[in-house]
């Protein structure tokens, strides 16, 4: 099997433990094992954790919680693995054959591109068009993508680099075309809970169509991305084939992980964590987006719906890989360039940790932004 290189992870890889300044994480300040147990923590149960084997599917109860995040979910119709990325990998494995396709909204978290043509045949773009309503699905386009080959519709909603939500009208579509030709919905939802306006998490694909599978995980808006938590949510057929494909790859879940997950997912606690991510996204977005206020001439954007990441497109001369290297290279701050994405002229600034040296880095963004404009 031939895969292409995942250009964001790879260049994320080499360098965000390196650069100064550090704008390339989509996720926000990551909670500690202290602030999850509690201030009544019972540490002293959570270190009398046996390290053994867990079940490989994850805990009846660590499903069970995670079940509850999805209205008439069970715990029958979930399984739980290393991160978000293991749960789509294993998703798109146990669906795409050699020959078939997979309709993919772009720009996106560009795992599920690559593994379209290397699972199935080729991967097929859906956009979300930036215009004078924000950021739109091009529903013409989502329309001509699907056809009697594609397998699957994936989406990842709220959508990494834009924090688009998608509207019920658009998740509609989505189901309409998927449902025209029998084909699957893969929905990567990691973002759902960190809302800028509503403390009500955004709607989840999961029971709006037999055939979905939710992927997700504690990552992002549960600011855990060390735990390595994430699941799928579908139908028990579809689990049993999605925990067989994990037989191939990571056995289980980490024992510490199912249980500390378990506790994550608790309602009460989870609302806590998300309340949490809220605050953050909330008091972080409008500093953000003062900066990009100083650059209106150039930049065009759309303040995100969730999530931590906001993306902005750029009116200059050149590439977004060679203006993202450039300002790695000669300024120590990591960006991801829209290239990454799918998409082109833009850039991805993550704004979930701390915003006051976050803006220092955006300073230093300034000289690289000042000096293209004066070589125009
Ligand atoms: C949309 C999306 N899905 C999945 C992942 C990977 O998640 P995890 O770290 O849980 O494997 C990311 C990470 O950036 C992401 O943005």
């Amino acid at each position: 099997m031939t895969i292409e290189r995942f250009l964001m992870e790879r260049y994320q890889s080499l360098y965000w433990h390196e650069v100064d300044y550090d704008l390339s994480e989509s996720g926000v300040s990551p909670m500690t094992i202290r602030d999850l147990l509690g201030p009544a923590a019972d540490a002293e149960s959570f270190l009398a954790t046996a390290l053994g084997y867990p079940l490989s599917e994850g805990s009846e109860e660590v499903r069970a919680n995670i079940a509850e995040w999805y209205p008439g979910a069970t715990a029958s119709q979930v399984t739980m693995v290393n991160g978000g990325s293991e749960a789509n990998f294993l998703a798109l494995w146990a669906l795409l054959e050699p020959g078939d396709r997979l309709a993919f909204m772009v720009p996106n978290y560009m795992q599920g591109w690559g593994l379209g043509s290397a699972f199935g045949r080729a991967s097929d773009r859906v956009r979300l068009r930036l215009g004078d309503g924000g950021w739109q699905l091009d529903i013409d386009q989502l329309h001509d993508a699907v056809t009697k080959r594609t397998k699957a519709v994936m989406v990842c909603n709220p959508n990494n680099p834009t924090g688009h939500v998608l509207t019920g009208a658009e998740m509609d579509e989505v189901v309409e075309a998927a449902d025209r030709v029998g084909a699957w919905i893969v929905a990567d939802e990691i973002y759902r809970g960190a809302e800028l306006d509503s403390d009500v998490a955004s709607p989840t694909f999961f029971g709006r169509y037999e055939r979905v599978i939710v992927t997700s995980g504690l990552s992002k808006a549960f600011a855990m991305p060390g735990l390595r938590v994430g699941w799928a949510v579908a139908p028990a057929t579809m689990i049993a084939r999605i925990w067989e494909r994990h037989d191939y790859t990571t056995l289980t879940p980490s024992a510490v992980s199912d249980r500390l997950a378990a506790l994550a997912m608790l309602p009460e606690v989870r609302e806590a964590i998300l309340a949490r991510t809220r605050a953050i996204v909330r008091a972080n977005y409008p500093v953000l987006e003062s900066w990009l206020e100083t650059h209106r001439d150039i930049f065009m954007w759309d303040r995100p719906d969730a999530g931590a990441i906001a993306y902005a497109k750029y009116d200059l001369p050149i590439k977004s890989t060679e203006l993202a290297e450039r300002v790695r290279t000669e300024r120590s701050v990591l960006l991801v360039p829209g290239d990454m994405f799918g998409l082109k002229k833009g850039l991805r600034f993550g704004f979930g940790y701390d915003i006051e040296h976050t803006m220092k880095g955006l300073s230093l963004v300034d000289e690289i932004l000042a000096d293209v404009i004066a070589s125009v």
